[in-house]
């Protein structure tokens, strides 16, 4: 048989094409070459997922990406936490939180979920006190409220919401109370406590 090969053009970019067979005279069986770029790309996969298997999964030496993700987090919440827990809080500092808009609204979205059951949710006052009027138990200095709020008074029936809500959010809620003091909501509770 005569040689398919003899006389072929060879193709763009160098790639050699062979026919390895002819049946019947003109169907063609032909081995292609893979063109260099495929069979790298191939080979670089082939490699990288060796490498992955055996970092990843098999030596452990680096984090699967939910560890990792959990790790980053976790990160950023103790350096927010460290943040929060450096700067004290003062009466001005609070003061200046209840100003801005934003922290407030955060404030009143933690007040609606958490304390509308005993002080109501216009604030008027249940179990808990009236905090719209002038008169507190414990003091209506920001710092006060700060405290009672943080603290609580576990034998009075007013739980302590920094172990449960977190340093940022009383913050936020006692931001949203100290725009509350003095607006004396309608149907209110008798005043308990003393003046301002
Ligand atoms: C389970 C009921 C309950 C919940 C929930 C509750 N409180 Fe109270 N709160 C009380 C009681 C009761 C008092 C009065 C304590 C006392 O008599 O010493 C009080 C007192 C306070 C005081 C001090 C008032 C004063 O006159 O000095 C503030 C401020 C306050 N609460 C804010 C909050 C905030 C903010 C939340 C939500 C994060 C909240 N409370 C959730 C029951 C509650």
């Amino acid at each position: 048989m005569a040689d398919p090969n003899k006389d072929r053009p060879s193709e763009p970019g160098g790639i050699e094409k062979k026919t390895l067979h002819v049946y019947d005279g003109d169907l063609q069986e032909e081995d292609n070459q893979l063109p260099n770029w495929w069979l790298w790309l191939f080979y670089g996969t082939v490699t990288f997922g060796v490498i992955y298997w055996l970092v990843v999964h098999d030596m452990r030496i680096a984090d699967l990406p939910d560890e990792a993700y959990r790790k980053e987090v976790a990160a950023m919440q103790a350096a927010e936490a460290k943040k929060l827990g450096a700067s004290t809080v003062t009466n001005d500092s609070l003061l200046a939180m209840s100003k801005d808009a934003v922290l407030v609204k955060a404030g009143k979205d933690v007040f609606m979920a958490n304390c509308v059951a005993c002080h109501k949710a216009d604030a008027g006052g249940l179990v808990g006190p009236n905090l719209t009027d002038a008169y507190w138990i414990h003091g209506g200095a920001p710092e006060q409220i700060y405290h009672s709020v943080h603290d609580g008074y576990l034998d009075k029936g007013m739980p302590a919401w920094g172990a449960q809500i977190g340093e940022e959010k009383v913050r936020q809620v006692v931001s949203y109370v100290l725009t509350l003091k003095n607006t004396n909501v309608p149907g209110g509770k008798a005043p308990q406590g003393d003046k301002e």
